[in-house]
């Protein structure tokens, strides 16, 4: 297995390219399902669970086509062209869904337009059991019947689907993106009430009305849609990641140094906007993103608790976490969202952080400096998070098990090479 092997304290100094937004492009992609036309994506990132989701939407018989860089210039992400012109299999299998839990993003748009799908259940995996109940009660809520059997969800609308009012309990991204792809094909109105705001629902909204969706209260926590017949084909480009964006942000922090982000929207981030700059980091849009610079002066301790977006979000906690290891005085980061999102705690502590843990609690006192190690990625956020650790401590550090990297940070050794850290990636 892969590890990174970093010798930390170098201050990070240069241009860091920002991707497309893994947690947009996921669900991008399974709304290709809901036309036979072609759905064009650009600024697409190159990431692991993308090629998994390719793999999986080519098993249902959608055409794809990859190339290159994005032929209209701008981003640098790739394009991807998909065609659900031929599917005939309805079916999400246990070793594909297993690897990556938005697999379950299919479920809406196989049901919605050919009135029946059968999802492997994704399963719990490292930050918690991940349920899907939300997903299941919202279709069955328009018209469908699901039974679970065998570790799969088998649902069917053999008359199609019926516009309903669905109020979410508490806020899911992946239950709010499932029924808004279905409900653009439902008959009737549709109103998803509780609905998570992220940026990447935006982004799938605008993308679903340029295929002929009829969407309102985008960026809200109610959704409205309005059934259509059917949708057709539609060009659309990514948003940037505003995690992967966070991620340098704090990488840059950590070390001391000026980095710009281009393709960065400082829009999308402000509750990690406002929690680094309380911290003493300098952020500032510039005119190719971003640009982040921690001039020397200390880092102070900020109390963060994770929320659904606009709050902090849970994708930042562990690397927020890292940065407050080594900020005066001591934060209190409080984890809402899962219920098992603090295993980069025990890694950290290896490294000399001092981090005493309480249920969804982490109090973090900074200590003058980390040390490197030995140390085991167990979850994305988690690896980069000792990633972070290792850019600013004494020392050499070497992260293992870096496949879980690869999940959600494209060229992470060279982006960060490119910027003077001292940092390579061994095989075995
Ligand atoms: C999405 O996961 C993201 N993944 C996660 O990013 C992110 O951490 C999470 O949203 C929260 O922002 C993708 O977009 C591919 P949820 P998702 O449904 O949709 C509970 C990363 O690192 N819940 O918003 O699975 C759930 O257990 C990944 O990029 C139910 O109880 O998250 C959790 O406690 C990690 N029943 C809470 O809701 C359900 O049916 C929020 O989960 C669904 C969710």
């Amino acid at each position: 297995m892969d590890r990174i092997r970093i010798r930390g304290g170098r201050p990070l100094n240069g241009r860091i390219a920002i991707g497309g937004a893994k947690n947009a492009a996921l669900p991008l992609m399974a709304a290709g399902l809901l036309t036979d036309e072609t759905l064009c994506l650009r600024n697409l990132p190159d990431l692991a669970d993308i090629h998994t989701m390719l793999q999986l939407l080519s098993q249902h018989g959608v055409a794809v086509e990859l190339n290159g860089g994005d032929p209209a210039g701008g981003a640098t992400g790739r394009v991807v062209r998909l065609r659900a012109d031929d599917i005939h299999n309805l079916t999400a299998p246990y070793d594909i869904v297993r690897k990556m839990r938005a697999s379950v993003l299919v479920l809406g748009p196989l049901l919605a337009r050919f009135g029946q799908a059968t999802v492997s259940l994704p399963g719990g995996c490292a930050i918690g059991t991940r349920p899907v109940d939300l997903h299941i009660k919202g279709l069955a809520r328009l018209g469908a019947e699901i039974d679970l059997d065998d570790g799969y969800i088998r649902a069917r609308a053999p008359k199609g689907l019926t516009g309903a009012v669905i109020r979410f309990p508490l806020v899911s991204v992946g239950a709010t993106e499932n029924l808004l792809m279905a409900a653009t094909l439902a008959r009737g109105e549709t109103v998803l009430e509780n609905a998570a705001r992220e940026p990447e629902i935006g982004d799938l909204a605008a993308c679903l009305n340029a295929m002929g969706a009829r969407i309102t209260g985008i960026g809200t926590d109610m959704l409205r849609v309005t059934g259509v017949d059917r949708l057709h084909g539609a060009d659309h480009g990514v948003l940037p990641d505003r995690i992967e964006t966070a991620t340098y942000a704090m990488a840059a922090a950590m070390t001391g140094g000026s980095v710009e982000l281009t393709g960065a929207d400082m829009g999308l981030m402000e509750a990690a906007v406002g929690v680094l700059s309380e911290a003493g980091v300098s952020l500032a849009a510039s005119e190719h993103g971003l640009t982040v610079t921690r001039n020397g002066a200390g880092l102070s301790g900020v109390d963060v608790t994770t929320q659904p977006y606009p709050g902090f979000p849970t994708d930042l906690q562990a690397q927020v976490m890292t940065l407050m290891t080594v900020a005066d005085g001591a934060a209190m980061i409080t984890e809402t969202i899962f219920e098992n999102r603090f295993m980069h705690v025990p890694e950290l502590a290896r490294m000399g952080a001092d981090i005493q843990v309480k249920g969804p609690v982490a109090m973090v006192r900074g200590v003058a400096g980390l040390s490197g190690a030995p140390v085991m990625a167990t979850d994305l956020r988690a690896s980069v998070s000792l990633i972070l650790a290792g850019l600013a401590a004494e020392g050499e550090t070497t992260v293992n098990r870096v496949y879980h990297l690869d999940r959600g940070y494209a060229d992470l050794v060279s982006k960060l090479a490119g910027c003077g850290a001292e940092i390579e990636r061994i095989g075995d």
